[in-house]
């Protein structure tokens, strides 16, 4: 058993109470690997942002646990070095599909687990949630539950269409589980292929694509029932056409992708949702660098030549969804 304390890792608890009354969001950026995670860390101190380390049960599968735990507090330890006094980082865990996992990430040194239970009934969903939360609290490791079901592929967890939350519900679920924070479903989904183009109208100003907008009315709904409570929103990727573009002009074939616009999420900012779930962005960055260096320089093999500007083009990403889209800098 590692408790997170002694990693010099925080809980969720403070940091939320703290994003609910300044009107902004946490960062979660999940990562698999090095490059990820200091460019992350990187931005989160440049910028003086508290931020979420998420780990999926995939990344847990790739990296491996103990280098992911070792990797978090080198990760604290790295940004103190960066001259961030007293780092504010979660090591998080993704969506969590059993009580098994979550007790694993609990007793290996992670500061907070998310249950998904929100494609199981109702009653089975509290019941999970609510064995997480007896388990995880008697170490002060903060649970974050989902009701309400996204559309798309998440990590052992995957639905074809979504179905918004009920409002009706979330007392209920929050009081009889306990979790501190709960993931809802407004209408983001996971993945880069969020909205296909005939699903959107063209802004004649911009001649971007603009998606249908988020269910804030279900939002509002919930924050009415449950005032001053945690809200997340996961699939909160805005798919960057730049990026999308270099890659296909780099020998990628992505298909048209568009996803939530920013200033959707700026708006859910400033009220409960006070942690924003971004995976997809970061991949698509570091690819599109990758794919960049490798197609114009052929003769290159140097992992650090083109994994530099990867990590390079992720931190630029990491630092305006900081500043531009959550306003967490400067809050820790
Ligand atoms: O919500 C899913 C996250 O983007 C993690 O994805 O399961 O491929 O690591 P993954
Ligand atoms: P995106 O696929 O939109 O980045 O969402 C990531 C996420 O919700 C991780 O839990
Ligand atoms: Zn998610």
């Amino acid at each position: 058993m590692v408790s997170y304390k002694e990693l010099g890792l925080v809980n969720t608890r403070e940091m939320f109470a703290k994003a609910i009354n300044g009107g902004y969001a946490i960062p979660a950026f999940n990562f698999n690997n090095m490059e990820q995670l200091q460019a992350i860390i990187q931005a989160a101190a440049e910028t003086k942002s508290p931020v979420i380390l998420q780990v999926s049960k995939g990344a847990r599968n790739y990296a491996n646990q103990t280098l992911l735990r070792y990797m978090a507090q080198g990760a604290v330890e790295y940004a103190k070095e960066l001259g961030w006094e007293k780092p504010q980082i979660v090591l998080h865990l993704d969506h969590g599909d059993s009580f098994e996992t979550c007790k694993s990430c609990v007793d290996f040194g992670f500061s907070s687990v998310m249950i998904d239970g929100s494609h199981l009934p109702y009653d089975e969903n509290v019941a999970l949630t609510k064995k997480v939360v007896e388990y995880a609290h008697q170490f002060d490791v903060t649970v974050e539950g989902e009701l309400g079901v996204l559309a798309g592929v998440e990590d052992e967890v995957s639905a074809e269409h979504h179905t918004y939350t009920r409002p009706e519900e979330v007392v209920d679920f929050v009081t009889k589980t306990g979790c501190d924070s709960l993931a809802i479903s407004i209408g983001t989904s996971h993945g880069a292929y969020k909205f296909k183009p005939e699903q959107c109208t063209k802004d004649p100003k911009t001649g971007r694509l603009v998606p249908p907008p988020l269910a804030f009315d279900v939002l509002d709904g919930v924050m009415k029932e449950l005032p001053g409570f945690p809200i997340v929103l996961h699939g909160s990727s805005s798919v960057p056409q730049e990026e999308v573009e270099t890659i296909n002009a780099n020998g990628g074939q992505l298909e048209a992708a568009i996803g939530i616009p920013e200033d959707q999420l700026r708006k859910a900012a400033k009220s409960a949702v006070c942690k924003i779930n971004i995976d997809s962005d970061s991949r698509l960055a570091m690819t599109a660098a990758v794919r960049k260096v490798l197609n114009e320089k052929k003769a290159e093999f140097d992992p650090r030549k083109y994994l530099g500007p990867a990590r390079d083009s992720m931190k630029k990403l990491y630092i305006h969804k900081i500043i531009n889209v959550l306003g967490s800098n400067g809050k820790a």
